[in-house]
């Protein structure tokens, strides 16, 4: 990273789900419009960038992860305008504008695939990628991320396309120097018209093996597999470079890839300032690995993994919810008898981490998952697919939707919880997805007055990140606790030191004494409604952030 990009390192990202956030019209579809009403409330929490998921035209079968037209605003959520006024307010607030970018497919409604589709001899022919039968079937035995074969047959070519994602999201076809022109103008255009950066979506597949061979991992239910060899190809990076040697680079806009790296090393390919691929990188795991798979150990040992990597050249992006993963506070704390303390202990541990922090709408108010009662309720072509293949592998539909109320994408998606009233404030129509009944109780009007709420934890907690060095730019080590769900931390500068406690337990866990030497004023709590930290004994959930007490950066390994 450049000296000039050092600015992404005190950027606090707040991710808008446009759908579930704001209606301004009734017609139960949050709106740009919506967005611009609410936007007061991202400026008092006091986050300083807004990323946009899509908001372009699209047919919605991904709700706007399936774009139609790149330059245009998608017809619910307003006009070209709409935009031009948020993005107006944001800078006004001194808010950056970061665009989700979908460039590794587009809609199967897109102009261009609609040319590309209709003949083999057409123009825009290799703008995606066709393959001819093999024996009468599919090129290979590739699943689609979203069920079934990775190939759809299209009679006026006799051939078949090439989509990971759903049948409507049909891959571009990188391999071609005409389509990769369009999309680097494309991206151009969008920072010509003022937006400060990219989150730029599943962007490991670019590359493509040409010769399409059968994957040999063990097929899903259904009979497909999931490719073995199409994420993190050398050809993507070279790809990614070159973009970010035509676009991103002379413009000095923010980007962050969403990336599959189930490694250090793969995550590092992308971040790794000498790569000049991207700033930061949003590791993408499927909810249903990470719900069986996770632990507080794994979570500190993958964040030391990557801390170690990266500390020298390159830099990490924080998150623990976003659109793709069920409700933090369900997943990592405890929706109940906890609820208030967990919510606020996930956010204390993510914000005393090194590395840029995301917050997901709803996340500030600690919003928690939303079993619906049939899977037909469920919008998500993600849960559909999971659900129906666990139905093929045996599992019940009593278990199979279990499975869906705890995994789905819908759980993050339920709409924004702004008061108590029937629709929570987000809709006076009928909402597009079902609003959490909770919302009686957890919304942004309630918490606003309520100097203990979550929401104010948040905003304790931003505030502090940019007055605090240590905490943006500091060290970080893991101090030794004996205990793996009690994590110690420290971060210091040459000037300040932090230090953080944190009981990811429902335990009673008492922090060493000799941890505790050094602490000294108490900064924030997760216990703050009980009168705070008392003690060396961490009740469940317990989190509390001390100033060192010399002051100064005292080292701990
Ligand atoms: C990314 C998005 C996800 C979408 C997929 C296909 O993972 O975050 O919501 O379904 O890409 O575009
Ligand atoms: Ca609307």
């Amino acid at each position: 990273m450049t000296a000039e990009k050092d600015w992404i390192k005190d950027l606090i990202i707040y991710q808008i789900y446009p759908r579930s956030f704001c209606d301004s019209n009734g017609d139960g579809i949050g709106d740009l419009p919506g967005i611009l009403e609410k936007l007061e409330h991202l400026e008092e929490l006091g986050v300083n960038a807004l990323w946009l998921s899509p908001v372009y035209r699209s047919p919605n079968d991904d709700n706007g992860y399936d774009i139609s037209g790149y330059q245009e605003i998608m017809e619910e959520f307003g006009t070209m305008e709409d935009w031009n006024h948020l993005r107006d307010a944001c800078h006004q607030k001194g808010i950056r504008l970061i665009m989700d970018l979908v460039v590794n497919h587009s809609s199967d409604e897109h102009p261009w695939f609609e040319e590309s589709r209709s003949s083999k001899g057409n123009p825009k022919s290799e703008y995606y990628i066709w393959r001819d039968p093999v024996n009468g079937k599919a090129p290979n035995n590739w699943a689609s991320v979203f069920g079934g074969s990775a190939w759809e047959y299209v009679p006026q070519r006799d051939q078949y396309y090439f989509h990971y994602f759903s049948k409507k999201q049909p891959d571009l076809n990188w391999a071609s120097p005409q389509l990769r022109e369009e999309i680097f103008s494309m991206i151009e255009w969008w920072v010509d018209k003022g937006v400060d950066g990219f989150r730029i979506d599943a962007i490991s597949y670019l590359d493509k093996p040409q010769d399409f061979p059968d994957s040999s991992l063990p097929p899903l239910p259904d009979g497909y597999a999931f490719p073995d060899c199409l994420a993190g190809r050398p050809g993507t990076h070279a790809y990614i470079q070159e973009m970010n040697r035509r676009i991103y680079a002379p413009c000095n806009v923010l980007t962050v890839g969403e990336v599959s790296a189930p490694t250090t090393d793969e995550l590092s390919n992308y971040v790794n300032t000498n790569r000049e691929e991207f700033d930061m990188a949003i590791p993408f795991v499927p909810p249903m690995v990470e719900i069986d798979t996770w632990s507080p150990e794994k979570l500190k040992n993958d964040i030391w993994e990557s801390y170690q990597a990266l500390k020298e050249s390159g830099w990490w992006a924080r998150f623990f919810s976003n659109h793709d993963k069920p409700r933090q506070v369900s997943l990592y704390g405890d929706d109940s008898q906890y609820w208030e303390v967990s919510a606020k202990f996930l956010a204390m541990f993510l914000h005393s981490l090194p590395g840029t922090p995301f917050i997901y709408q709803g996340e500030e108010i600690g919003m928690t998952n939303l079993k619906l009662s049939s899977i037909k309720d469920y919008n998500d072509p993600d849960t559909q697919n999971r659900y129906r293949q666990l139905i093929l592998s045996g599992l019940s539909p009593e278990a199979a939707l279990a499975r869906a109320q705890l995994e789905s994408r819908d759980n993050a998606r339920t709409p924004m919880q702004w008061d108590s009233s029937a629709n929570g404030g987000f809709t006076t129509g009928q909402p597009w997805l079902k609003v959490n009944p909770n919302t009686v109780k957890i919304n942004v009007a309630a918490q606003r007055q309520d100097p203990h709420s979550v929401y104010q934890c948040y905003r304790k907690l931003i505030a502090l990140r940019k007055g605090c060095s240590a905490l943006s730019r500091g060290a970080l080590s893991f101090l030794e606790t004996g205990k793996a769900t009690l994590i110690a931390l420290s971060r210091s500068t040459e000037t300040e030191t932090l230090l953080a406690f944190h009981n990811f337990s429902q335990e009673h866990q008492e922090i060493p004494t000799a941890l505790l030497e050094h602490a000294g004023e108490i900064l924030l709590s997760s216990y703050d409604r009980v009168g705070g930290y008392c003690g060396p004994t961490l009740r469940p959930y317990e989190s509390v952030i001390f100033r060192g007490k010399d002051g100064t950066g005292t080292q701990h390994n």
